[in-house]
């Protein structure tokens, strides 16, 4: 398989990234930093996904010489700590939607522009897409925008079939960061995380890979939560 991932600098993306060359796929990555035992295996292009106006220079880098892709996953994704809608600044926010959701529409973009044949998106979502549970401000609007762009572009990519999967819960530097350090009081949803069973980031990948064809019997463009199939 000829697979792209974004993000591949920690937690889920590094277990994409290991698994699918464990498969021996061949394995192109956007993201700022490679993990060291990748370097070699993967072809990298470093980029920082929130400087937009940056990407298509890396893309064209690092997939000048691609005519088709098996897979895109669309993994990278930032969150910033838990806090009040209200007490969040706009820049904050702003953030969030370069890269959990402008960045996508510049590689789809590019995608399309170049004419490279992808056989299936996964863009990773969130549950916070739909749950609107205090304290998860542009995070959860960032995740939702995404489902709805996925949506757009699956009327557009007729020959692809697009999803965005929320992954269930895995233990990443963003949650332990970001979730596992708020308060609890104020966020409930901090005690449920908390107390809930988490996925390390190479079964989460396992359980993604193995959910693949199984993606595909949904409608192209579904929100998919991946504790639901
Ligand atoms: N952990 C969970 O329970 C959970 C639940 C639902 C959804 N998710 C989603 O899963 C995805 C992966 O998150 P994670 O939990 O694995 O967190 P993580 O360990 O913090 O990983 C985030 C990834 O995003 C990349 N990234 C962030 N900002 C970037 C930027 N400006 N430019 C390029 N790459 C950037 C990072 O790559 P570099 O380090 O290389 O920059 C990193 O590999 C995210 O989309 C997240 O929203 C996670």
């Amino acid at each position: 398989m000829k697979v792209f991932i974004t993000g591949i600098g920690s937690g889920l993306g590094k277990g994409l990234a290991e698994i699918f060359v464990k498969k021996r796929s061949e394995v192109y990555a956007l993201g700022r930093k490679i993990p060291e035992d990748l370097i070699g295996k993967v072809t990298f292009e470093k980029c920082d996904l929130q400087r937009l106006e940056y990407i298509s220079t890396s893309l064209e880098k690092l997939l000048s010489n691609v005519e088709s892709l098996d897979l895109i996953i669309l993994n990278a994704g930032v969150l910033t700590k838990l806090k009040d809608i209200h007490d969040t600044p706009i820049y904050e926010m702003e953030m969030m939607m370069d890269v959990n959701v402008w960045a996508n529409k510049v590689i789809l973009d590019y995608i399309i522009d170049r004419n490279i044949k992808v056989d299936q998106i996964v863009a990773i979502s969130s549950g916070a897409s739909v749950n609107g549970n205090r304290g998860w401000h542009g995070y959860s609007i960032s995740k939702a925008s995404l489902n709805m762009l996925i949506k757009l572009y699956s009327r557009e990519m007729e020959d692809t079939h697009l999803v965005s999967l929320a992954p269930g819960l895995i233990m990443t530097p963003m949650l332990e960061e970001f979730v596992l350090s708020s308060d609890e009081e104020k966020f409930p949803s901090v005690r449920r995380i908390k107390s809930a069973i988490k996925m390390t980031p190479s079964e989460a990948a396992e359980k993604i890979y193995n959910s693949l064809h199984i993606l595909k019997t949904f409608d192209s463009g579904s929100y998919i939560d991946i504790r639901n199939i």
